[in-house]
C-alpha cells in the first residue's frame, strides 16, 4: 500500500486482511497501556481543510496509540488564508519532516493530487462527495463485530446519498463483503445516474425496516442537499428513523450513523441513543481502523504489536 485513497478496487481478501489487522489494534486499545511502539520516530500530519470531530481526532489517536508524532494544520488560521496555494502549503509541510499526510478537502481528487506533489502516503480522511474509505472500513468492521460477517446481511442506506463520500465507500466495502445494499433517498437526493452501482433502491424508509442494518446520514446542507427538498417535515415523514418505525424493525437488527447526526430529522433522538444503536463503537472502531492503515503505509512491523 502506498497511499489510501479509495474504497475502489480493493478486493475482498484485501479488506478482510485490513479488517483482520484492526482487530489486532482493537485488542491493543483494550490494553491497560494502549499503546505500541510500531510508529515510533515517524509523523502523521493532518491536513484537514474541511470542519471534522470524530475523524481528525481518531486519526490523532490512532497515530499516537502507535507512537508516532502528529502535527496539524487548520486553514483558518494558517497562511492559505493569506493567499497560498494547496500544493505549497501541502509542500511546505512536507518540507518539516512528515512522513505521511492526512488529508481531507471539499473537492474531489484533492488528496490524489497532494499525493503527486509531495510523494508521501497520503490516506483520505474524506474528499468532496467523493470518497471517506476509512469511514468504510471503520463500518465494515462495526458491522462485522456485531454480526461476524457481512455475507448475506441487508443493509439500507438513507439519506443524502448523492453528496455523500461516505455512501459512496460504505456501498463498495458492504458489497464487497457480501451484504446487499438498498438506497433509501427522495430522488433529488440520489445521483443522478447511479450507473453500475451494486444496489437496489427504495423510495421510503417503510420499505426496508426489515434491514439488518439502517445506515443513516445527514442532510449535506454545505454541498446543497437542504435547497433540493420541499421541506424537513415532509423528509422526516419518508425518511426519517422515527421511534415508531424504530419499534417495527427486527430486534436482532442494528442502527448505524457516520455522524453528526441531525436528532428529530434522520434519527429520532431515543433511536440513536438505544442500545441498537452502534454510532459509539463506530466512533471506537474508528481508532483501530485508522491504526491498521498508518501502520500498513508506514511500515510498522509486526513484533511492535
Ligand atoms: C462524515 C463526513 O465528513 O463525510 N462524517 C464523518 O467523517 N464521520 C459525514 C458527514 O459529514 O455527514
Amino acid at each position: 500500500m502506498n497511499n489510501f485513497l479509495t474504497m475502489e478496487g480493493l478486493s475482498k481478501d484485501e479488506l478482510t486482511s485490513v479488517l483482520d489487522l484492526s482487530d489486532e489494534f482493537v485488542e491493543v486499545l483494550a490494553r491497560p497501556i494502549p499503546k505500541v511502539p510500531a510508529l515510533r520516530g515517524r509523523t502523521v500530519a493532518m491536513l484537514f481543510f474541511e470542519p471534522s470531530t470524530r475523524t481528525r481526532m481518531s486519526f490523532e489517536r490512532a497515530a499516537k496509540a502507535l507512537s508516532a508524532d502528529t502535527m496539524s494544520f487548520s486553514p483558518g488560521t494558517s497562511s492559505l488564508s493569506k493567499g497560498e496555494s494547496l500544493k505549497d502549503t501541502a509542500l511546505t509541510i512536507k518540507a518539516m519532516g512528515a512522513d505521511a499526510l492526512v488529508v481531507r478537502h471539499s473537492s474531489t481528487g484533492a488528496p490524489w493530487r497532494i499525493a503527486e506533489w509531495t510523494g508521501l502516503p497520503v490516506l483520505n480522511g474524506g474528499d468532496g462527495a467523493h470518497q471517506h474509505p476509512t469511514q468504510a472500513l471503520l463500518d465494515a468492521l462495526t458491522i462485522r463485530q456485531h454480526f461476524g460477517s457481512l455475507e448475506g446481511l441487508k443493509v439500507a442506506i438513507v439519506g443524502d446519498i448523492r453528496h455523500s463520500r461516505v455512501a459512496r465507500s460504505d456501498i463498495t466495502a458492504f458489497s464487497t463483503l457480501g451484504a446487499t445494499v438498498t438506497l433509501v433517498a427522495p430522488r433529488t437526493l440520489l445521483p443522478v445516474d447511479l450507473g453500475d452501482w451494486p444496489v437496489r433502491t427504495a423510495r421510503a424508509i417503510d420499505e426496508v425496516l426489515d434491514s439488518d442494518v439502517i445506515y443513516l446520514l445527514r442532510i449535506q446542507k454545505e454541498r446543497g442537499g437542504a435547497s433540493v427538498l420541499p421541506s424537513l417535515p415532509e423528509y422526516v415523514s419518508r425518511f426519517g428513523l422515527t421511534w415508531e418505525r424504530f419499534a417495527r424493525m427486527s430486534s436482532d437488527s442494528v442502527v448505524m450513523h457516520p455522524g453528526p447526526m441531525n436528532r428529530g430529522v434522520e434519527i429520532a433522538p431515543e433511536v440513536a441513543d438505544h442500545p441498537r444503536s452502534l454510532v459509539e463503537p463506530q466512533v471506537a472502531n474508528g481508532v483501530a481502523v485508522r491504526m491498521a492503515v498508518l501502520f500498513r503505509l508506514l511500515g510498522g512491523e509486526a513484533e511492535d504489536v
